[in-house]
């Protein structure tokens, strides 16, 4: 396997870009683990593709001012490694001062009514930024593919939104969240987890498991279900601290009725120590 091509500035990116054929991307903010390994592999599959391209970047849009934009993770020679592993033909890997010329941009993208639910509701802005940073990823890269996964639900959603409504010519590509053995979905955030941590942190992934398996009863059982595991694990040591739990229309990120019947999406998100998890699972009732 050979070593994908690394570029950090715009002018190179672009100027590799115009003889590289169909491209698949998969943006990211690196510390690549197992669940970027999947959108990459997804993307490999495509035989309408000649190369996947990997863009690293840690948006600081995107992070709240008490948020872990200083503690993120980053490794950039590891991620190669990865990007390589995985045939990635070309990794973009810019500066904040190369994404962000004049400083904080005055024109950004507002995500709108969706992006203040759930996620946008706990972290204020975030969607803007992370919305803001894909359209510049797709102006530089022109990729034809863009591959999300669905491990942030409401972050795909939202970029489908994106796309339809702006009229952004990239095919979005949806991939399934990748999971540990013991059901934790996998996250950059789980290097932050101790051992008793990430003990409690299970209470998510087996929350969602059993909603998924009440859902013959309707919205109310589902709820239930997860409610019960999720509320068990406020007593854990360490504690969980729920944030949301909401079951959802998968377009719309709105709460479903009582009696609502057809596909959703059931959202969890929570503290476990000083660092915030979130998962989903997709339910129809
Ligand atoms: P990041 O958290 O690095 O995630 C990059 C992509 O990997 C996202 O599409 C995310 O949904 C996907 N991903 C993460 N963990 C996964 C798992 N366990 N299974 C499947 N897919 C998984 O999401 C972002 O970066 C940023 O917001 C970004 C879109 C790059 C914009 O800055």
């Amino acid at each position: 396997m050979s070593q994908p091509r690394l570029f950090t500035t715009r002018a190179e990116v672009t100027h590799a870009r115009s003889d590289a054929g169909r491209v698949a991307l998969v943006p990211t903010m690196g510390a690549l683990h197992e669940g970027h390994r999947a959108l990459m592999a997804r993307a490999r599959q495509r035989e309408d593709v000649d190369s996947v391209w990997v863009s690293v970047f840690v948006n600081p849009l995107q992070f709240g001012p008490t948020e872990d934009f200083d503690r993120y993770p980053r490794d950039l020679d590891a991620d190669l490694a990865v990007c390589e592993e995985e045939g990635v033909s070309a990794v973009f890997a810019p500066s904040t001062t190369e994404m962000y010329p004049l400083g904080r941009p005055m024109v950004t993208v507002r995500a709108g009514a969706m992006g203040d639910l759930l996620e946008g509701e706990s972290r204020p802005g975030f969607f803007d930024g992370v919305l803001t940073v894909v359209t510049k990823l797709f102006a530089i890269l022109t990729p034809d593919i863009a591959v999300f996964g669905e491990k942030d639900a409401q972050q795909l959603a939202m970029v489908r939104r994106l796309v339809a409504d702006l009229s952004l010519p990239p095919e979005i590509l949806g991939v399934p969240t990748r999971r540990d053995s013991d059901g934790l979905a996998i996250s950059s955030r789980n290097v932050y987890l101790s051992t008793a941590e990430r003990h409690t942190a299970l209470r998510l992934s087996q929350g969602l498991r059993a909603a998924e398996a009440a859902r013959a009863g309707g919205a109310g059982a589902v709820r239930k279900a997860a409610h019960q595991e999720l509320d068990a694990g406020t007593s854990d040591h360490p504690p969980l601290r729920l944030d949301y739990l909401a079951l959802v229309d998968p377009d719309t990120f709105s709460e479903v009725e009582d009696g609502y019947s057809g596909p959703a999406v059931l959202a969890v998100a929570a503290w476990v120590g000083t660092t915030r998890l979130i998962d989903n699972v997709r339910v129809t009732l």
